[in-house]
């Protein structure tokens, strides 16, 4: 059974303090520093491209997951593994077919990634990840539709988490967007294991006693699931 690991999404941060920023999540208990890099063309924002990764992963002392929201994860992805990311996550649909996503997931491991992700939106049906299982480290079951922090949780998602571990996947499944206090024991209840908060972290007045609230929340719905 993996291990919960909270993973907070630095697009709620302070862009102008981004190593104290850094600092300040990871003394409050983060595992993972999630970062959202956004290409203006598969989502309609833009975020942060290669340099700044680079300069994270110089004062982060946590792995850093790497979110891609780009239309061409081949071209980009040198970049983001020669910048420091630990787990690289693509979205299924700008790959198309299972060869697709193979051909993407062999680029990132060639590039050195240690662990590879593939990303779902709330719309995708999880067969389109099914063939491709066995060969990447973690699923990112998307639980908004990808773009901006701060929007609502969509429960209807869930079952695609209930639906992988039923197929034995026991790698990481991670879930992204809307995660808060209340939705994130639905999560751990369905299996997920790798919990990504923005707002709900960045935007809390104690960040070490949400991350600590987040923590315990999921590992008695766990309890509470195998019952
Ligand atoms: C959405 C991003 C998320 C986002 C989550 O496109 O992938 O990582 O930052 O933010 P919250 O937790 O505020 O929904
Ligand atoms: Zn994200």
């Amino acid at each position: 059974m993996q291990p919960h690991l909270i993973s907070p999404s630095l697009l709620s941060c302070d862009f102008a303090r981004l190593a104290t920023e850094v600092a300040r999540v990871e003394d409050a208990g983060a595992d993972w520093l999630h970062v959202d890099v956004m290409d203006g063309h598969f989502v309609p924002n833009l975020t942060i491209g290669p340099p700044v990764v680079e300069a994270l992963a110089k004062v982060a002392r946590r792995p850093l997951d790497v979110h891609l929201m780009i239309t061409d994860p081949l071209k980009y992805a040198p970049h983001y593994a020669k910048a420091g990311a630990h787990v690289l996550t693509f979205h299924v649909e700008v790959a198309g077919s299972a060869a697709g996503c193979r051909e993407v997931i062999r680029a990132f491991r060639g590039e050195g990634v240690r662990q590879v992700g593939i990303a779902l939106n709330p719309d995708t049906p999880v067969e389109r990840v099914l063939d491709v299982l066995d060969e990447v480290d973690l699923v990112l079951v998307m639980s908004v539709f990808p773009g901006f922090g701060g929007q609502k949780f969509m429960p209807e998602v869930l079952g695609k988490v209930r639906a992988l571990r039923q197929r034995g996947f026991e790698h990481h499944i991670e879930m992204d967007g809307g995660l808060n206090a209340a939705t994130l024991p639905r999560c751990a209840e369905a299996g997920t294991n790798v919990f990504v908060a923005g707002s709900a972290i960045f935007g809390a007045s104690d960040m070490r006693s949400t991350i600590e609230g987040f923590r315990a929340s999921a590992a008695s719905a766990r309890a509470g699931a195998r019952a």
